[in-house]
Protein backbone atom coordinates (compact mmCIF):
# COMPACT_ATOMS: atom_id res chain seq x y z
CA UNK A 1 0.00 0.00 0.00
CA UNK A 2 1.36 3.59 -1.02
CA UNK A 3 1.10 6.45 1.51
CA UNK A 4 -0.12 9.80 -1.25
CA UNK A 5 -0.18 12.60 0.52
CA UNK A 6 -2.35 15.85 -1.33
CA UNK A 7 -1.50 19.05 -0.95
CA UNK A 8 -4.47 21.23 -1.45
CA UNK A 9 -8.46 19.42 -1.22
CA UNK A 10 -10.14 21.70 -3.84
CA UNK A 11 -11.64 20.51 -7.01
CA UNK A 12 -8.53 19.15 -8.44
CA UNK A 13 -7.04 17.45 -5.16
CA UNK A 14 -10.73 16.46 -3.84
CA UNK A 15 -11.67 14.20 -6.63
CA UNK A 16 -8.02 12.97 -6.85
CA UNK A 17 -7.68 11.64 -3.43
CA UNK A 18 -11.41 10.61 -3.59
CA UNK A 19 -10.42 7.87 -7.00
CA UNK A 20 -7.19 7.47 -5.35
CA UNK A 21 -8.50 5.97 -1.94
CA UNK A 22 -11.18 3.99 -3.91
CA UNK A 23 -8.57 1.78 -5.42
CA UNK A 24 -7.95 0.13 -1.98
CA UNK A 25 -4.53 0.28 -2.71
CA UNK A 26 -3.32 3.56 -1.29
CA UNK A 27 -3.66 5.39 1.95
CA UNK A 28 -4.49 8.86 1.59
CA UNK A 29 -3.97 11.75 3.60
CA UNK A 30 -4.57 14.81 3.16
CA UNK A 31 -3.08 18.66 3.63
CA UNK A 32 -5.54 21.54 4.31
CA UNK A 33 -5.38 24.81 5.30
CA UNK A 34 -8.47 24.37 7.42
CA UNK A 35 -9.72 21.20 9.24
CA UNK A 36 -12.20 19.13 6.76
CA UNK A 37 -14.18 16.09 7.36
CA UNK A 38 -15.25 13.66 4.54
CA UNK A 39 -15.31 14.38 1.22
CA UNK A 40 -18.57 13.98 -0.99
CA UNK A 41 -18.02 13.26 -4.83
CA UNK A 42 -20.25 13.16 -7.23
CA UNK A 43 -18.84 12.22 -10.66
CA UNK A 44 -19.68 10.71 -14.14
CA UNK A 45 -18.97 7.22 -12.96
CA UNK A 46 -20.83 7.67 -9.46
CA UNK A 47 -21.22 9.45 -6.37
CA UNK A 48 -19.89 8.22 -3.05
CA UNK A 49 -18.11 9.35 0.11
CA UNK A 50 -14.31 9.37 0.98
CA UNK A 51 -12.82 9.39 4.29
CA UNK A 52 -9.11 10.35 3.93
CA UNK A 53 -6.94 11.02 7.04
CA UNK A 54 -6.27 15.21 7.57
CA UNK A 55 -3.65 17.02 8.59
CA UNK A 56 -3.85 20.64 8.86
CA UNK A 57 -0.79 22.08 9.78
CA UNK A 58 2.79 21.00 7.89
CA UNK A 59 4.51 20.44 11.15
CA UNK A 60 2.45 17.28 11.34
CA UNK A 61 3.50 15.79 8.08
CA UNK A 62 5.91 12.84 8.15
CA UNK A 63 7.39 11.09 4.74
CA UNK A 64 5.18 9.37 2.54
CA UNK A 65 5.64 7.49 -0.95
CA UNK A 66 4.13 9.76 -3.15
CA UNK A 67 3.10 13.69 -3.04
CA UNK A 68 0.61 14.92 -5.47
CA UNK A 69 0.21 18.92 -5.19
CA UNK A 70 -2.68 20.58 -6.20
CA UNK A 71 -2.92 24.24 -4.98
CA UNK A 72 -3.49 26.70 -7.27
CA UNK A 73 -0.08 28.27 -9.18
CA UNK A 74 -0.30 31.08 -6.86
CA UNK A 75 -0.13 28.89 -3.73
CA UNK A 76 2.96 27.28 -4.97
CA UNK A 77 5.64 28.76 -1.88
CA UNK A 78 2.13 27.94 0.75
CA UNK A 79 2.34 24.38 -0.66
CA UNK A 80 6.11 23.81 -0.24
CA UNK A 81 5.48 24.00 3.42
CA UNK A 82 4.54 20.49 3.56
CA UNK A 83 7.36 19.13 1.44
CA UNK A 84 9.90 19.03 4.22
CA UNK A 85 8.13 16.31 6.28
CA UNK A 86 6.18 14.50 3.46
CA UNK A 87 9.27 14.16 0.90
CA UNK A 88 11.79 13.94 3.41
CA UNK A 89 13.00 10.56 2.38
CA UNK A 90 12.76 11.45 -1.17
CA UNK A 91 9.11 10.63 -2.09
CA UNK A 92 8.61 12.19 -5.83
CA UNK A 93 6.33 15.27 -5.94
CA UNK A 94 3.88 15.31 -8.74
CA UNK A 95 2.50 18.86 -9.42
CA UNK A 96 -0.80 18.70 -10.81
CA UNK A 97 -1.16 22.74 -11.75
CA UNK A 98 -1.82 24.71 -14.96
CA UNK A 99 0.77 25.91 -16.70
CA UNK A 100 3.91 25.60 -18.08
CA UNK A 101 6.26 26.60 -15.01
CA UNK A 102 5.82 23.22 -12.59
CA UNK A 103 9.56 23.04 -12.12
CA UNK A 104 9.97 26.92 -11.54
CA UNK A 105 7.63 27.03 -8.67
CA UNK A 106 8.95 24.18 -7.04
CA UNK A 107 12.55 24.72 -7.76
CA UNK A 108 13.68 26.78 -4.24
CA UNK A 109 12.21 23.75 -2.73
CA UNK A 110 13.39 20.40 -3.79
CA UNK A 111 15.95 18.91 -5.97
CA UNK A 112 14.79 18.81 -9.98
CA UNK A 113 14.63 15.20 -9.24
CA UNK A 114 11.98 14.81 -7.39
CA UNK A 115 10.17 16.84 -9.27
CA UNK A 116 7.00 15.55 -11.75
CA UNK A 117 5.60 18.03 -13.49
CA UNK A 118 1.96 16.97 -14.62
CA UNK A 119 -0.56 18.41 -17.32
CA UNK A 120 -3.87 17.84 -15.73
CA UNK A 121 -6.79 18.19 -17.90
CA UNK A 122 -9.05 17.56 -14.41
CA UNK A 123 -12.87 19.16 -15.15
CA UNK A 124 -14.33 19.59 -11.66
CA UNK A 125 -15.14 22.05 -9.12
CA UNK A 126 -15.58 22.85 -5.49
CA UNK A 127 -19.49 23.08 -5.21
CA UNK A 128 -19.10 23.62 -1.05
CA UNK A 129 -15.87 22.85 1.56
CA UNK A 130 -16.48 19.18 1.71
CA UNK A 131 -18.54 18.73 -1.65
CA UNK A 132 -16.79 18.12 -5.13
CA UNK A 133 -18.06 17.84 -8.81
CA UNK A 134 -16.36 15.84 -11.45
CA UNK A 135 -17.80 16.90 -14.68
CA UNK A 136 -16.18 15.00 -17.33
CA UNK A 137 -13.38 12.61 -17.95
CA UNK A 138 -10.19 13.26 -16.02
CA UNK A 139 -6.79 13.08 -17.77
CA UNK A 140 -3.25 13.87 -16.48
CA UNK A 141 -0.21 13.11 -18.85
CA UNK A 142 3.60 13.04 -17.48
CA UNK A 143 7.17 12.89 -18.72
CA UNK A 144 7.75 8.98 -20.10
CA UNK A 145 10.38 8.19 -17.33
CA UNK A 146 10.31 5.71 -14.40
CA UNK A 147 8.86 8.29 -12.44
CA UNK A 148 6.34 9.26 -15.04
CA UNK A 149 5.37 5.29 -15.43
CA UNK A 150 5.20 4.85 -11.18
CA UNK A 151 2.90 8.27 -11.06
CA UNK A 152 0.70 7.14 -13.97
CA UNK A 153 0.49 3.53 -12.29
CA UNK A 154 -1.04 4.98 -9.08
CA UNK A 155 -4.04 5.65 -11.28
CA UNK A 156 -4.66 1.98 -12.13
CA UNK A 157 -8.12 0.73 -11.66
CA UNK A 158 -9.47 4.21 -11.92
CA UNK A 159 -11.28 6.12 -14.81
CA UNK A 160 -8.84 8.85 -14.93
CA UNK A 161 -6.94 7.96 -17.89
CA UNK A 162 -2.84 8.50 -17.09
CA UNK A 163 -0.59 8.70 -19.76
CA UNK A 164 3.08 9.24 -20.28
CA UNK A 165 4.22 11.13 -23.46
CA UNK A 166 7.80 11.64 -24.60
CA UNK A 167 7.56 15.54 -25.20
CA UNK A 168 5.57 16.80 -22.33
CA UNK A 169 6.81 20.34 -22.86
CA UNK A 170 4.70 20.51 -26.26
CA UNK A 171 1.29 18.71 -24.13
CA UNK A 172 1.28 21.34 -21.56
CA UNK A 173 1.95 24.10 -23.90
CA UNK A 174 -0.85 22.95 -25.77
CA UNK A 175 -2.86 23.06 -22.25
CA UNK A 176 -1.80 26.69 -22.02
CA UNK A 177 -3.12 27.47 -25.75
CA UNK A 178 -6.84 27.01 -23.99
CA UNK A 179 -6.61 27.78 -20.84
CA UNK A 180 -4.78 31.44 -22.52
CA UNK A 181 -7.50 32.06 -24.20
CA UNK A 182 -9.96 31.60 -21.46
CA UNK A 183 -9.27 34.71 -20.22
CA UNK A 184 -11.24 36.21 -22.41
CA UNK A 185 -14.13 34.86 -20.15
CA UNK A 186 -12.66 36.09 -17.08
CA UNK A 187 -12.48 39.60 -18.83
CA UNK A 188 -15.59 39.93 -19.48
CA UNK A 189 -17.32 37.80 -16.93
CA UNK A 190 -19.48 35.86 -19.33
CA UNK A 191 -19.36 32.17 -19.75
CA UNK A 192 -18.25 29.92 -23.18
CA UNK A 193 -20.77 31.18 -25.06
CA UNK A 194 -18.96 34.85 -25.71
CA UNK A 195 -16.95 32.45 -27.85
CA UNK A 196 -19.47 32.45 -30.59
CA UNK A 197 -19.40 36.02 -31.38
CA UNK A 198 -16.92 36.58 -34.10
CA UNK A 199 -14.92 39.64 -33.12
CA UNK A 200 -14.07 37.54 -29.78
CA UNK A 201 -13.42 34.50 -31.75
CA UNK A 202 -10.52 36.84 -33.41
CA UNK A 203 -9.38 37.82 -30.46
CA UNK A 204 -8.96 34.27 -28.72
CA UNK A 205 -7.28 33.39 -32.19
CA UNK A 206 -4.57 36.17 -31.49
CA UNK A 207 -4.15 35.32 -28.01
CA UNK A 208 -3.23 31.61 -29.20
CA UNK A 209 -0.76 32.55 -31.82
CA UNK A 210 1.19 34.56 -29.82
CA UNK A 211 1.31 31.61 -26.70
CA UNK A 212 2.20 29.28 -29.85
CA UNK A 213 5.01 31.58 -31.39
CA UNK A 214 6.40 31.58 -27.58
CA UNK A 215 5.70 27.83 -26.94
CA UNK A 216 7.72 27.41 -30.27
CA UNK A 217 10.77 29.65 -29.21
CA UNK A 218 10.83 27.71 -25.59
CA UNK A 219 11.26 24.05 -27.56
CA UNK A 220 7.33 23.01 -27.58
CA UNK A 221 6.40 21.57 -30.90
CA UNK A 222 2.78 23.13 -31.49
CA UNK A 223 0.79 23.58 -35.29
CA UNK A 224 -0.52 26.56 -36.24
CA UNK A 225 -3.89 25.28 -36.53
CA UNK A 226 -3.76 25.10 -32.88
CA UNK A 227 -5.56 28.34 -32.93
CA UNK A 228 -8.64 27.30 -34.70
CA UNK A 229 -8.71 24.16 -32.74
CA UNK A 230 -8.71 26.18 -29.20
CA UNK A 231 -11.77 28.30 -30.67
CA UNK A 232 -13.41 25.44 -32.14
CA UNK A 233 -13.51 23.40 -28.87
CA UNK A 234 -15.09 26.29 -26.93
CA UNK A 235 -17.54 26.90 -29.28
CA UNK A 236 -18.63 23.00 -29.18
CA UNK A 237 -18.28 23.54 -25.19
CA UNK A 238 -22.04 23.63 -23.38
CA UNK A 239 -22.52 27.80 -23.53
CA UNK A 240 -22.86 27.91 -19.31
CA UNK A 241 -19.53 26.66 -18.92
CA UNK A 242 -17.31 29.14 -16.54
CA UNK A 243 -13.22 28.36 -16.41
CA UNK A 244 -11.23 28.72 -13.43
CA UNK A 245 -10.69 32.26 -14.35
CA UNK A 246 -13.75 33.30 -14.79
CA UNK A 247 -15.21 31.35 -11.51
CA UNK A 248 -12.11 33.02 -9.35
CA UNK A 249 -12.94 36.59 -10.14
CA UNK A 250 -16.74 35.95 -9.67
CA UNK A 251 -15.28 34.62 -6.12
CA UNK A 252 -13.60 37.73 -5.85
CA UNK A 253 -10.29 35.46 -5.23
CA UNK A 254 -6.71 35.96 -6.71
CA UNK A 255 -6.45 34.60 -10.23
CA UNK A 256 -4.05 32.56 -11.52
CA UNK A 257 -3.59 35.06 -14.44
CA UNK A 258 0.73 35.07 -14.36
CA UNK A 259 0.68 31.42 -14.80
CA UNK A 260 -2.27 31.24 -17.44
CA UNK A 261 -1.02 34.33 -19.44
CA UNK A 262 1.58 36.51 -17.60
CA UNK A 263 4.11 33.78 -18.58
CA UNK A 264 3.42 34.23 -22.52
CA UNK A 265 4.01 37.63 -22.03
CA UNK A 266 7.76 37.03 -19.69
CA UNK A 267 9.19 34.27 -21.91
CA UNK A 268 7.65 36.09 -25.34
CA UNK A 269 10.25 39.26 -24.05
CA UNK A 270 12.96 36.66 -23.21
CA UNK A 271 12.45 35.56 -26.70
CA UNK A 272 12.06 39.28 -28.35
CA UNK A 273 8.16 37.97 -29.45
CA UNK A 274 5.50 40.29 -29.09
CA UNK A 275 2.48 39.38 -26.89
CA UNK A 276 0.15 42.76 -27.27
CA UNK A 277 -3.41 40.62 -26.74
CA UNK A 278 -1.41 38.64 -23.58
CA UNK A 279 -0.19 42.08 -22.72
CA UNK A 280 -3.50 43.48 -22.21
CA UNK A 281 -4.92 41.16 -21.29
CA UNK A 282 -3.02 40.40 -18.07
CA UNK A 283 -2.87 44.23 -17.72
CA UNK A 284 -6.59 44.53 -17.36
CA UNK A 285 -7.28 41.55 -15.09
CA UNK A 286 -4.56 42.86 -12.72
CA UNK A 287 -6.45 46.16 -12.89
CA UNK A 288 -9.35 44.80 -11.97
CA UNK A 289 -8.88 42.58 -9.02
CA UNK A 290 -5.92 44.57 -7.49
CA UNK A 291 -6.32 43.99 -3.73
CA UNK A 292 -7.10 40.06 -4.56
CA UNK A 293 -4.73 39.80 -7.06
CA UNK A 294 -1.81 42.04 -5.13
CA UNK A 295 -0.03 38.83 -5.39
CA UNK A 296 0.09 38.57 -8.76
CA UNK A 297 1.42 42.37 -9.26
CA UNK A 298 4.31 42.28 -6.69
CA UNK A 299 5.91 39.51 -8.95
CA UNK A 300 5.79 41.47 -11.71
N1 LIG B 1 -10.71 22.64 -11.35
C1 LIG B 1 -10.48 22.32 -12.61
O1 LIG B 1 -11.43 22.00 -13.34
C2 LIG B 1 -9.08 22.28 -13.15
C3 LIG B 1 -8.88 21.70 -14.41
C4 LIG B 1 -7.60 21.65 -14.92
C5 LIG B 1 -6.54 22.19 -14.21
N2 LIG B 1 -6.77 22.77 -13.00
C6 LIG B 1 -5.59 23.30 -12.30
O2 LIG B 1 -5.35 22.51 -11.15
C7 LIG B 1 -4.81 23.31 -10.09
C8 LIG B 1 -5.72 23.17 -8.88
O3 LIG B 1 -6.97 23.76 -9.22
P1 LIG B 1 -8.30 23.58 -8.37
O4 LIG B 1 -9.42 23.99 -9.26
O5 LIG B 1 -8.35 22.24 -7.72
O6 LIG B 1 -8.08 24.70 -7.25
P2 LIG B 1 -8.96 24.99 -5.94
O7 LIG B 1 -10.30 24.35 -6.05
O8 LIG B 1 -8.87 26.45 -5.68
O9 LIG B 1 -8.17 24.19 -4.81
C9 LIG B 1 -6.93 24.59 -4.33
C10 LIG B 1 -6.85 24.09 -2.90
O10 LIG B 1 -5.53 24.34 -2.42
C11 LIG B 1 -5.66 24.66 -1.06
N3 LIG B 1 -4.46 25.30 -0.56
C12 LIG B 1 -3.92 26.50 -0.89
N4 LIG B 1 -2.79 26.72 -0.20
C13 LIG B 1 -2.61 25.62 0.61
C14 LIG B 1 -1.64 25.26 1.55
N5 LIG B 1 -0.60 26.06 1.85
N6 LIG B 1 -1.77 24.07 2.19
C15 LIG B 1 -2.80 23.25 1.92
N7 LIG B 1 -3.77 23.54 1.02
C16 LIG B 1 -3.67 24.72 0.37
C17 LIG B 1 -6.88 25.58 -1.01
O11 LIG B 1 -7.29 25.66 0.32
P3 LIG B 1 -8.55 26.50 0.84
O12 LIG B 1 -9.68 25.54 0.69
O13 LIG B 1 -8.18 26.76 2.25
O14 LIG B 1 -8.67 27.70 -0.03
C18 LIG B 1 -7.82 24.80 -1.93
O15 LIG B 1 -8.52 23.82 -1.21
C19 LIG B 1 -4.74 24.74 -10.66
O16 LIG B 1 -3.47 25.01 -11.18
C20 LIG B 1 -5.78 24.73 -11.76
O17 LIG B 1 -5.54 25.69 -12.77
C21 LIG B 1 -8.01 22.82 -12.45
Amino acid sequence: MSRIAIVGPGAVGGVVAAWLEKTGRHEIILCARRPIGELHVDTPHGSWTARPAVLTAPEQATPVDWVLVTTKAYDSAGAATWLKGLAANGAPVAILQNGVEHRERFAAFLPAAQLVPVMVDCPAERIAPTSFRQRGTAKMVVQDDARGREFVGLFAGTPIEASVTADLKSAVWRKLCTNAAGVISGLVLQPTAVMQDEHIGELSRQLVRECIAVGRAEGAVLDDSLAETVLQAYRSAPPDSINSLHADRLAGRTTEIDARNGVIVRLGRKHGISTPCNQMAVALIETMTRGAGSAELSRR
